[in-house]
């Protein structure tokens, strides 16, 4: 029984004599909060002064726990468990570990950004520095990358800026630090002085040993990284993580997250880098989607009906963008603090038409014989072969090359997946462009056989 509170409460229920509040800790209803004058509207009831006596009630719901929007971390990371455990786990490890440095690719929307978040959360908590660079197609990482190592260790470890204040003159590893003097100027362009992969590799011994010697580390994030492609920069980023993390041991930890074409990227860098692992994501299971919608609302003390959530489950089929979509419309239908069928078919149907949007945007930008390519993707099947799309359009694959190219590489509406497939890349666009009329291409222009 409540005889002191301050706060919000949901209501289960009210009658005459008793409000029932939805307890939120054990998931079931509290009984017996006797209130002589109040008023309660809408399921809740807002305590503002801690007392027994009176209580004055305001009929504001509590806000929406769900994150709908790309890089937005949900309030409950669903189903990610096993992968996170095996990252914290090669953490403590140490640079041994094969999962030290490490690729998580997955299609768009399905959490790569949201793990990253999540793995620096945990280092940050253990107190290493954390570097996250989000990759930006056709400009220079490596200067970023360097500058935001030195900036970010002299955050977390107070005493390192006086060792790495000069910085952006010269960069000095010296006695403090027990490794071997290296000198590498920096000179605030990206391109002038030393080549960056020595400059980089200087700045990675300074800030890695100085992680050693305090018990840390430094993570370092590089999302969407399957668009990096200036030249030289990755290998330069491989060769000095070759010294400095496998051959040195210095506690750099670095996860790369892109597309599922991301190692692509790395190919023919002919370093480790192109061997490293690389964990695909793929959209939630049905349990997963039930812990990604009850345990948000369950925090704050609103319960799904059984029909509701089996309802958003089978309609998401597992995508986590849409998981947070419908999660926030269906919250916004609840009725007390329930979110009932009515609530859920409402919320559902808002947060379709919303994803529809964004394949609608994706497809307004496409010339016709790129719709005409999505459209055959997508009747064919799970990963047709491009011979197959090629036929089905009455072309050849050469006549159709950079169409899928424009696919693959700007619209990112395609994938290859092995030698010869391809599939779409933003889940549940399929079932979407299945739904709208067949594109006709004209004729296309003939191929002359060779004599
Ligand atoms: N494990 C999860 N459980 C529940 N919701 C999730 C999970 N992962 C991501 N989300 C939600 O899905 C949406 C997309 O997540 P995120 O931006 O991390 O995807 P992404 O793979 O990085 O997308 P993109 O390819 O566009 O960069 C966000 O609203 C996020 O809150
Ligand atoms: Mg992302």
């Amino acid at each position: 029984m409540v005889t002191s509170f301050q706060g919000v409460i949901p209501l289960a229920y009210v009658d005459p004599i008793r409000i029932v509040v939805w307890n939120s800790r054990w998931n079931s209803p509290c009984h017996c909060l006797v209130v002589s004058t109040s008023i309660f509207l809408r399921g809740f009831l807002v305590v503002r002064r801690k007392t027994s006596q009176s209580l004055v009630v305001s009929n504001n719901p509590p806000e929406s726990p769900y994150a709908p929007g790309f890089g937005f971390t949900p309030p409950y990371l669903a189903g990610r468990d096993a992968v996170l455990a095996q990252i914290k786990r090669a953490l403590d490890q140490g640079p041994r570990s094969p999962w030290y440095i490490h690729g998580i690719s997955g299609d768009r929307g399905v959490g790569k950004t949201s793990l990253l978040n999540a793995i620096e959360v945990h280092a940050a908590k253990a107190g290493w520095s954390v570097v996250s660079l989000q990759v930006v197609p056709g400009e220079p990482q490596i200067h970023t990358l360097a500058r935001d190592l030195v900036s970010a260790a002299t955050s977390t470890w107070g005493k390192a800026a006086a060792f790495l204040k000069d910085i952006d003159i010269e960069l000095t590893v010296g006695v403090d630090l027990k490794v071997a003097k290296a000198e590498a100027k920096l000179s605030g362009k990206p391109g002038v002085g030393k080549p960056p992969s020595i400059v980089l590799r200087d700045i990675l011994i300074a800030v890695g040993s100085y992680a050693k010697d305090q018990g840390g580390g430094v993570l370092i994030t590089i999302d969407e990284a399957h668009e990096w492609n200036t030249a030289g920069e990755i290998a330069a980023l491989a060769s000095a993580l070759q010294l400095v993390v496998k051959r040195k041991n210095f506690p750099i930890a670095v996860y790369f997250a892109g597309l599922l074409n991301l190692s692509t990227v790395f190919e023919g860098a002919g370093t480790f880098l192109e061997r490293m692992g690389i964990e695909e994501l793929h959209v939630l299971t049905p349990e997963s989607t039930r812990l990604a919608l009850i345990e948000p609302a369950t925090e704050k003390g609103i319960r799904f009906d059984r029909e509701a959530v089996d309802l958003l489950i089978a309609g998401c089929e597992g995508y986590p963008y849409l998981v947070q979509l419908a999660g926030n419309f269906s919250w916004q239908e609840m009725n007390g603090s329930v979110i009932d069928l009515a609530a859920a078919t409402k919320g559902l149907a808002k947060a379709r038409i919303e994803v529809e949007k964004l394949y609608s945007d994706r497809w307004e930008k496409l010339t016709v014989l790129e719709r005409a390519y999505v459209h055959s993707v997508a009747r064919l099947g799970e990963d047709p072969t491009t011979s197959d799309v090629a036929k089905s359009l009455k072309r050849t694959q050469q006549q159709l090359g950079t169409t899928r190219d424009a696919l693959i590489n700007e619209h990112r509406l395609l994938r290859a997946t092995q030698r010869g497939h391809i599939s779409l890349a933003l889940p549940g666009f399929g079932s979407w462009v299945t739904a709208q009329p067949r594109v006709r291409t004209s004729a296309p222009a003939r191929v002359k056989k060779a004599k």
